[in-house]
């Protein structure tokens, strides 16, 4: 799907073609960067378009932005009001994914910190086949980075050549999408969302140390479980215990909430998505799409009114 005719570049609306960067800038030469993926949500009874926990977004960003140690990035409220202008500017009035990138400009040294750029664009998008199918996963043989190497809690754009080496991996070899272990051996995540397993009726995800990104859906989720009186419990995960739990689930922004059928071509549970991860699914929709007036401080709207 293409990206939206207007994006945002450096508080400016340009249009996506004129959105320029110089190829020997610090964010091609060296991979840096920081992004986030968000969705905005279409409510067409409501008539709105709304940004799903933008501010927790925009706060992760800033956290990558201080440990990248790149300097002169704007105010978060600029970005905030800049991507939200850049929402208006395409008179988008249907669910997309935005994405916002704040890297290294100039063509400078390894250790530079600046000059800094940032953009954002936004691509309409719906739900994945596989929020209804689920997935068939398999662990790849790239382990997760580690802390000590690249912090995974930090969403860098270089980070991801790790996330695309999973994925290239498990595509080549005919699954629908990759998980990945620590290198210790332990579960950390998907490529490109958190996991979760149910195990006697708990929902158990890898802990915060299992070098994953500090998902936002994640902590959603976790939220929305407890208030509907799911226990739940972050603690390091087995690779075997794919196989014990009854349900596993993928969830992050853009996969929103996925369940995952089988690993390794090893059926979970069933083998069919879970009544857990289908009560968490509806849950998440209502919250996301604003039918939830008690959730609705995690919503930004686009339109006034
Ligand atoms: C590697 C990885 N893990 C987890 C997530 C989920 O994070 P979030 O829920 O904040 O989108 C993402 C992005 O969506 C990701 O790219």
């Amino acid at each position: 799907m293409p990206t939206a005719p207007f994006m945002v570049q450096n508080g400016r609306i340009v249009r996506y073609a004129d959105c320029r960067l110089h190829g020997f800038s610090g964010a091609v030469k060296y991979g840096c960067g920081v992004f986030e993926g968000l969705r905005a949500y279409w409510n067409d009874e409501q008539r709105q378009l709304r940004v799903f926990r933008m501010k927790e977004h925009l706060a992760r960003l800033a956290f990558g932005i201080r440990v990248l140690r790149l300097e002169g990035a704007p105010p978060l409220e600029e970005i905030e009001a800049g991507v939200l202008e850049m929402l208006r500017a395409n008179e988008l009035r249907e669910t997309c994914h935005v994405r916002v990138i704040v890297h290294l400009d100039g063509d400078d040294e390894l250790s530079a910190t600046g000059p800094v750029g940032w953009m954002a664009g936004a691509v309409p998008r719906g739900s994945s086949r596989f929020v209804e199918t689920g997935m068939h996963v398999k662990v790849t043989s790239w382990a997760r980075i580690a802390d000590a190497a690249l912090p995974a809690r930090v969403k860098a754009t270089g980070n991801y050549l790790n996330n695309r080496a999973a994925e290239l991996e498990a595509k080549r070899d005919g699954y629908d999408g990759a998980l990945l272990s620590t290198a210790s051996g332990k579960l950390s995540e998907a490529s490109g969302a958190c996991v979760m397993l149910v195990r006697d009726g708990r929902l158990v995800t890898p802990s915060v140390t299992s070098d994953i990104l500090e998902s936002i859906t994640r902590a959603t989720l976790i939220e929305l479980a407890r208030e509907a009186g799911i226990e739940v419990v972050e603690r390091s995960v087995d690779r075997s215990e794919l196989w014990a739990a009854e349900e596993v689930l993928a969830c992050g922004s853009g996969w929103e909430i996925v369940p995952i059928v089988s690993v390794d071509r090893l059926p979970v549970g069933d083998g069919k998505p879970g009544p857990i991860t289908r009560a968490l699914q509806k849950a998440y929709f209502a919250t996301v799409r604003g039918e939830r007036p008690e959730r609705r401080g995690w919503l930004t709207p686009v339109w006034p009114g």
